[in-house]
């Protein structure tokens, strides 16, 4: 039963094809992580890093909201040389096979080239991701993402800096065209691509009318961007030749299928692990009998079919 829903992608040999998002396990060890099955988990993504130690934004940090998540974290991290030193030996140590994913953030250009080039030479982790949504500070903080030219160019310099490691450029959905974005990663030699990130939005409390996140805007995600991020894996995969992780809303197997129909090589959830910090095993242990359900003998035959 395993080895129908075994993938592999760059640097990812993967029992199954779901893995924790950047963010949501930090570095193997957030709140909660000591219930998780690792074992059970096709890969990780760790949380995004950064140069130097970076602490959260205002609290409160997390909304509940009745079809996702709202959430300001900002990009808690320790920085990379603490990463390398210490949380990613660690990870290695207790769970020695799973494949890590490494993501890289800055605040320009060179500084991901550095995180990048470190995390890669560290020999920790099996892929990178680049996180491009972190703001551009010397353009006013608007998030590196949404301008090609610049996607383009830090994939590039990156990949100069990585060796063999490979790099998937984690997306934006807060733009235009997402398929201009997809080009310009896979001009700049991206070995693969990860979307969506979350969705910029706003809500307020009535009664204080304050907004309910304490940094105000924050990134949505959870069911409610679910059809989102299918048609942003669609449009995408049928533009680039590159593999995709999507994510976006991913809750039960038929999702994990549905993102598969729409062109996704592997799945990533964030906000389902607010339900069942567990939802990844979960999820691998229903997929076989799903997808002898529906008549499917294997996920790389799915993604297969949206390729040719
Ligand atoms: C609490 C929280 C923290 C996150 N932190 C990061 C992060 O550090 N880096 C990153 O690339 N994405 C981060 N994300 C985005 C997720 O990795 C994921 O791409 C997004 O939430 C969409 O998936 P979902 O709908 O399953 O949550 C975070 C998401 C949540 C909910």
């Amino acid at each position: 039963m395993t080895k129908q829903i075994a993938v592999e992608l760059p640097g990812l040999k993967m029992k199954n094809p779901l893995m924790p998002a950047s963010g949501t396990f930090g570095f193997g060890d957030a709140w909660g992580a000591d219930k998780v099955n690792f074992d059970e988990l096709g890969a990780l993504v760790v949380k995004t890093t950064t140069p130097a130690a970076t602490t959260g934004n205002p609290q409160p940090q997390i909304a509940m909201l009745n079809d996702g998540v709202m959430n300001s974290v900002g990009l808690t991290n320790p920085g990379v040389d603490v990463v390398i030193s210490d949380k990613l030996p660690k990870l290695r140590q207790q769970h020695p096979v799973l494949p890590l994913v490494g993501s890289v953030g800055g605040a320009s250009k060179d500084e991901y080239v550095l995180v990048a080039q470190k995390l890669a030479k560290s020999g920790l982790v099996d892929a990178l991701e680049l996180n491009v949504s972190c703001p551009n500070v010397a353009h006013g903080g608007m998030s590196f993402g949404v301008d090609p030219q610049m996607v383009e160019s830090i994939t590039r310099a990156v990949k100069d800096v990585t060796g063999t490691v490979p790099v998937y450029v984690k997306l934006t959905p807060n733009v235009t065209d997402i398929v201009e974005i997809a080009r310009a990663a896979e001009a700049g030699g991206a070995d693969g691509l990860s979307l969506i990130n979350t969705v910029l939005g706003l809500r307020f409390n009535l009664k204080t009318r304050q907004p309910v996140l304490g940094n105000g805007m924050g990134g949505y995600s959870g069911t409610a961007i679910k059809p989102l991020a299918i048609r942003m894996v669609y449009q995408v995969a049928h533009a680039t030749e590159l593999p995709i992780i999507g994510q976006g809303g991913i809750e039960t197997a038929e999702d994990v299928v549905e993102f598969f129909l729409a062109g996704a090589n592997a799945v990533a959830l964030g906000a389902a692990h607010f339900k069942d910090i567990n939802a990844c095993p979960h999820i691998a242990a229903k997929l076989p009998a799903v997808l002898d359900q529906l008549g499917i003998n294997s996920l790389t035959e799915l993604s297969e079919q949206v390729r040719n």
